[in-house]
C-alpha cells in the first residue's frame, strides 16, 4: 500500500464526512503525526475520554484519512458565567493534502455546525497564530510561562498572603473530587476555562501518560487548607538535574488554582522550598498572576508572554449577552464577516452591569472592526486602545474608547490553563 497520496489531487475529489469511532484512532494517528509526535497506547485511551467523533470532519482520499477536524462540547467561562462553546480541535492535514483547501472546507463546515447547534462562539488554541484569523478567529487570552529561580536567594515580600495552615499530599488518581470544586471557584473569577467532566480532567490534568507530566518524572496533587477549608491546589512534579556537579532539580507546576488570589498565594512558598530544586517552572499561568509580587525579588520570577486562547464569535448577541459587563458603555460597531451574512453589518452594543442590548442598527459606527477582532476583545483580555493602536480597530468616534474598554475588562483577566 502506498504511503504517500495526493500530490495532484484536487480538493474535488476528496470526500468530505464525519469520522466514524472505529476511525477515530486514524484521525489520532494523523493529528500526532501533523505535530510531529507518535500516538502511545496511552494516549489513545486519553484521548477517547473525551472527543465525541459525531462532532467531527474529515476528508478522505479514497480510504485515506487526508484531513480532520473535531469539536469538544465543553462551555467556556466568561465574566459573570459561562457561554456556549465549541472547542474547535484535532485539526490535522496530511503533508501530501495541504495548501488545497482542505481546513478550509472542514472549518466552514464546523462552524455551521456549531452555529447549528447553538454555540455562540467557537475557541480554539493555534500551533500557529497566522492560520486561524482568516476563519475569524481573534487572539483573546495570552498567559506567562513562569521560571522562578527558587533555593535560599528567594524570600518572600512581607506583605504577601500566609501560607497555607497545612498542605496535604494526594495521588492524581484519589485528586479529582477534592480539586474539582476549587477549580470551579477559580472558574468563577476568570474568563477563557473550559467546564471539566471526569473524562477531561483525566485526560488533561491528572493522566500520567507522557504527554501529559509536563516535563516531570512523576506527578502529585498538593491541597492547601486555610481555616480548615480546601482552598488551593497544584498539581506538580519534578524533574531531576545537575549544575557544576550539585543538584539542580527543576519543579514543574502543572497547574494550580485557588478559591481566590490569597489561596492560590499560599501554595507558592511550598512549591519553591523543595530540597534540591533549583528552578520552579509553569507553563501557563493568568498574566494578572500575583507571583511577581510576593517575593522582595520580582526578577527571580521570569515571564514570557505567549498567546493562548483564540476567540471566534458565531452569535454576535449570543455572546455579547452571555457575560457580565464591568461598567455601562454604548457603541457602535461596523463589524465585517466574510463567512456570515447575519453578523456582517454595523450593531449598535449597549452595555451595563444589570445586562446588555445588541442589535444591528443603521446608525452610523464609532468603530469599525472584522469579526476578528471582537472575538479577540470578547473575554477583556486584550483591550480596544490596544487594537487601535496597533491598527487593527478604525476609529470614527474616538470618545467609545474609554468607556468601551473600562466595561470589557474583567476584575481578573481571563485564564486558559489546559491546551486543546
Ligand atoms: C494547518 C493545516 C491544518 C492547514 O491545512 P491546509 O488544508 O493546508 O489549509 P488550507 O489549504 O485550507 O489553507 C487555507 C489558507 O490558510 C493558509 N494557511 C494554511 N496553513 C497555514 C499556516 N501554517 N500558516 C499560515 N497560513 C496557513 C493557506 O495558505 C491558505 O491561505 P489562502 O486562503 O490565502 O490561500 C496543515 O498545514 C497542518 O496539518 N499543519 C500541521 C498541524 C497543525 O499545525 N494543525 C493545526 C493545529 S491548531
Amino acid at each position: 500500500m502506498p504511503t504517500t497520496y495526493g500530490a495532484s489531487v484536487t480538493i474535488d475529489e476528496l470526500t468530505f464526512r464525519p469520522f466514524t469511532r472505529e476511525e477515530q484512532p486514524k484521525a489520532l494517528d494523523l493529528l500526532y503525526r501533523a505535530f510531529g509526535d507518535s500516538v502511545s497506547d496511552a494516549d489513545r485511551e486519553d484521548e477517547m475520554l473525551v472527543l465525541d467523533h459525531r462532532s467531527s470532519h474529515a476528508a478522505f482520499d479514497g480510504d485515506q484519512m487526508v484531513g480532520s477536524l473535531a469539536a469538544y462540547g465543553h462551555d467556556i467561562s466568561v465574566p459573570g458565567g459561562e457561554v456556549a462553546t465549541a472547542g474547535t480541535t484535532w485539526v490535522a492535514v496530511a503533508p501530501t493534502h495541504r495548501r488545497r483547501g482542505i481546513l478550509s472546507r472542514m472549518m466552514g463546515a464546523h462552524l455551521d455546525e456549531a452555529r447549528e447547534k447553538g454555540r455562540a462562539i467557537a475557541a480554539l488554541w493555534a500551533s500557529e497564530a497566522a492560520i486561524y484569523g482568516r476563519f475569524g478567529y481573534g487572539m483573546a487570552v495570552e498567559q506567562h510561562g513562569i521560571d522562578i529561580i527558587a533555593g535560599p536567594g528567594l524570600r518572600w515580600a512581607a506583605t504577601a498572603p500566609p501560607q497555607a495552615d497545612r498542605i496535604r499530599l494526594l495521588e492524581v488518581d484519589q485528586a479529582a473530587d477534592v480539586i474539582a470544586p476549587i477549580y470551579e471557584a477559580a472558574r468563577a473569577r476568570r474568563g477563557g476555562m473550559a467546564a471539566r467532566d471526569r473524562g477531561w480532567w483525566k485526560f488533561q490534568v491528572l493522566s500520567t501518560r507522557k504527554g501529559a507530566m509536563g516535563g516531570a518524572a512523576w506527578k502529585r496533587v498538593a491541597v492547601a487548607e486555610i481555616d480548615g477549608r480546601d482552598v488551593a491546589y497544584a498539581v506538580y512534579g519534578t524533574s531531576e538535574g545537575q549544575l557544576d556537579g550539585l543538584p539542580d532539580n527543576t519543579l514543574h507546576v502543572i497547574e494550580l488554582a485557588g478559591v481566590d488570589a490569597a489561596a492560590e498565594a499560599a501554595l507558592w512558598p511550598f512549591l519553591c522550598s523543595h530540597d534540591l530544586v533549583g528552578r520552579v517552572k509553569a507553563k501557563r499561568r493568568p498574566v494578572d498572576d500575583a507571583l511577581p509580587l510576593l517575593v522582595e525579588e520580582s526578577r527571580r520570577v521570569r515571564r514570557h508572554v505567549s498567546d493562548a486562547l483564540y476567540v471566534r464569535i458565531l452569535d454576535v448577541e449570543a455572546a455579547l449577552t452571555a457575560r457580565a459587563w464591568s461598567d455601562s458603555a454604548a457603541v457602535t460597531i461596523e463589524v465585517h464577516d466574510s463567512r456570515f451574512d447575519d453578523i456582517d453589518g454595523t450593531w449598535r452594543i449597549e452595555v451595563a452591569p444589570e445586562g446588555a442590548s445588541v442589535q444591528h442598527t443603521t446608525d452610523a459606527p464609532d468603530l469599525r472592526m472584522d469579526i476578528r477582532e471582537l472575538g479577540a476583545l470578547y473575554l477583556g483580555g486584550v483591550s480596544v486602545s490596544r487594537l487601535v493602536q496597533s491598527g487593527r480597530i478604525e476609529v470614527l468616534e474616538p470618545s467609545v474608547i474609554a468607556p468601551f474598554d473600562s466595561a470589557l475588562r474583567p476584575a481578573e483577566a481571563p485564564w486558559a490553563p489546559e491546551v486543546w
